[in-house]
């Protein structure tokens, strides 16, 4: 996954692109590059931040590109953009060019000759070739399009013109409209200091776009007609504020994203039909929260919820049962995903998505859509988005149970009355910051740790290590604590943290001897609860405020959250862009 841009208007293009760039960063981080267009073309690119880039060039048209390396290693010379063989052109690209070897392979017969290893190059030496024959720009870029199969947003220039030609397949694209100047972004955080005018490309678009006017295609040239849309994320909402990383203030926007993804659900009506069984369908944390989301809507609907990873759905045979199909995606880009939203419609389910992004790619797989309203999340390490798609399944939840005439009018009150009051249990959490960074010192030089959860918590557990992991690179595991004995026991040694999410349930005793078994074994015992009981039994305690056990998963992830974030800051990790790691993930 990378993240593209495009500039043209009155300003600086570098500097445009170089501010836009960083805003995408969290797309892609091994490489960096710009092209603008002056007397010629000049280009600048490296491996490396964004950060590296000087931009010191002048020209008030060009594109930018951050990589995340998937056809040949970060590298100066793989990085975007590329110009060709004559410098004519520069074009950069998201996705994947599935017949890229053919056409490699065709082009090098016909004298091209190619300065980099990646798929993406074949763009701009196609480009080549069709203006060799046309003379124009767009006809040259209309024929490109037509040669290539996979996924692309591909963004070009072309000497001499202050006009951008870009496309649109399964990779996303949006463009901002200012007064004299307009924006291509494969986000908008990317251009939110400018305009929060946008129009969502989509599938199969093409755009043509110069600082006086923007106008959009098919593929086959006919043009279309589009309807602006107004973001109302502020540019702040783009910026650290402030905060040392993106993922703290992430965190701590938490309860403004909740309040936002609830006016979102009550003012939405949500009509789906009742087929008597669910399957939730997501990767990564938005999987952790489908596993939540399988606690709770079996206890409130009655009904079985399997959980799948989108990378495993798609391996699963055709199979004989009426199901409602929910894929969970923050970005709607996650390539997996998508994959399994298409196979679940093939199949002919009834789908649901929910997605943090307007327009992304899940909307167009998807029969309904329901919308978290987080606003931008540019920390690598998914936080603030984990919690709204906790909330949707919550609202979910209540407004199905209604629906299906399971839940008693009252019940579902006093559930929605809860779910009122969870942004006040987060900001409650989030005051046990101080507590957590202590603890975080004791911890920091682990190498290994354990999660322990049980019913609705157990997922947080899931979760808690995740961000562990991701972040602060210790080796965490999480395990439904009945599981511990039946093996992973064995792993225990003096002094491995364990970090145990104890809520006042039906689980609570079980917990309490689970926590004396690690305890025996020599562990140093973490316990997220809000019973001051807890602490005869364990080394520390995070105090998560008293709630209900049912909305205790928010409380808890706020803990989790802040532990691996203060963890990670005293390792000294690069928080914001764990390595190896991208946003979103769009290869499968
Ligand atoms: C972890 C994280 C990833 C994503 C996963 C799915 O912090 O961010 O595990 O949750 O890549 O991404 P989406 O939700 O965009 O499909």
């Amino acid at each position: 996954m990378c993240g593209i841009v495009g500039y043209s208007g009155f300003r600086r293009a570098s500097e445009v692109i170089i501010e836009s760039l960083k805003r995408l960063e969290y797309r892609g981080y091994d490489s960096a590059g710009m092209a603008v267009i002056n007397h010629g073309i000049t280009v600048e690119k490296k491996r490396g931040y964004v950060s590296m880039l000087k931009g010191e060039m002048e020209g008030r048209t060009g594109i930018g590109h951050t990589r995340w390396a998937t056809h040949g290693e970060p590298s100066d010379k793989n990085a975007h953009p590329f110009t060709g063989c004559t410098g004519e052109f520069a074009i950069v690209h998201n996705g994947i060019i599935e017949n890229y070897m053919e056409l490699r392979k065709d082009l090098v017969k016909k004298g091209h000759k190619y300065a980099s290893d990646t798929d993406s190059e074949v763009i701009v030496h196609l480009l080549e070739e069709g203006y060799a024959e046309h003379k124009d720009f767009k006809k040259a870029f209309f024929e490109m399009i037509g040669r290539l199969r996979g996924s692309f947003a591909i963004v070009a220039v072309h000497r001499g013109e202050n006009r951008i030609m870009a496309v649109k397949k399964e990779s996303p694209l949006i463009v901002g409209i200012g007064e004299e100047e307009n924006f291509l972004a494969s986000d908008i955080p990317a251009f939110l200091s400018y305009t929060n005018r946008v129009v969502i490309m989509e599938d199969g678009e093409v755009c043509e776009l110069d600082p006086d006017g923007i106008s959009f295609y098919d593929f086959q040239g006919n043009e279309r007609k589009k309807k602006t849309e107004y973001v109302d994320w502020t540019p702040e909402s783009a910026e650290k504020s402030g905060y040392e990383h993106f993922m703290l203030k992430e965190i701590f926007e938490q309860p403004l994203a909740i309040e936002n993804t609830m006016h979102t659900l009550f003012s939405n009506d949500i009509d789906l039909p009742y087929y008597g069984r669910i399957t939730i369908v997501a990767c990564g944390t938005s999987y952790n929260a489908g596993i939540t989301g399988k606690y709770l809507l079996e206890k409130l609907l009655g009904i079985p919820v399997d959980v799948y990873y989108a990378s495993e759905y798609r391996l699963r045979p055709e199979v004989r049962e009426r199901s409602l199909v929910i894929f969970i995606t923050q970005s709607g880009e996650t390539a997996d995903t998508l994959v399994a939203a298409k196979i679940a419609r093939k199949r002919g389910y009834e789908t649901v998505g929910i997605t943090n992004i307007l327009g992304s790619s899940i909307t167009h797989h998807v029969d309904h859509v329901i919308y978290t309203s987080a606003g931008p999340e540019i920390g690598v390490a998914a936080t603030k988005t984990f919690t709204a798609q906790l909330a949707a399944l919550y609202y979910l939840g209540a407004a199905l149970g209604e629906k299906y005439g399971i839940l008693s009018q009252m019940k579902c009150d006093e559930i929605i009355d809860e779910f009122r009051r969870v942004p006040r249990l987060i900001e409650k959490s989030l005051d046990y910051e101080g507590t957590i960074k202590k603890i975080a010192q004791k911890i920091m030089n682990s190498e290994n740790m354990f999660y322990l959860g049980r019913g609705m918590n157990y997922p947080i557990a899931m979760e808690g290590a995740l961000k562990m992991k991701e972040i602060s690179y210790i080796h965490a595991e999480a395990y439904p604590a009945g599981e511990l004995k039946h093996g992973p026991l064995a792993l225990l040694k003096e002094g491995v943290p364990v970090v145990a999410i104890v809520t006042r349930d039906e689980t609570y005793d079980k917990m309490l001897s689970n926590i004396r078994e690690v305890s025996a074994r020599g562990a140093t015992v973490i316990a997220i609860s809000p019973e001051t009981e807890i602490e005869n039994y364990v080394d520390y305690r995070i105090p998560v405020p008293k709630n209900s056990a049912m909305f205790s998963p928010f409380g808890n992830t706020v803990a989790v959250q802040l532990l691996a974030y203060h963890t990670a800051k005293l390792r000294g990790c690069e928080i914001d862009k764990p390595r190896n790691l991208a946003k979103s993930v769009t290869v499968e």
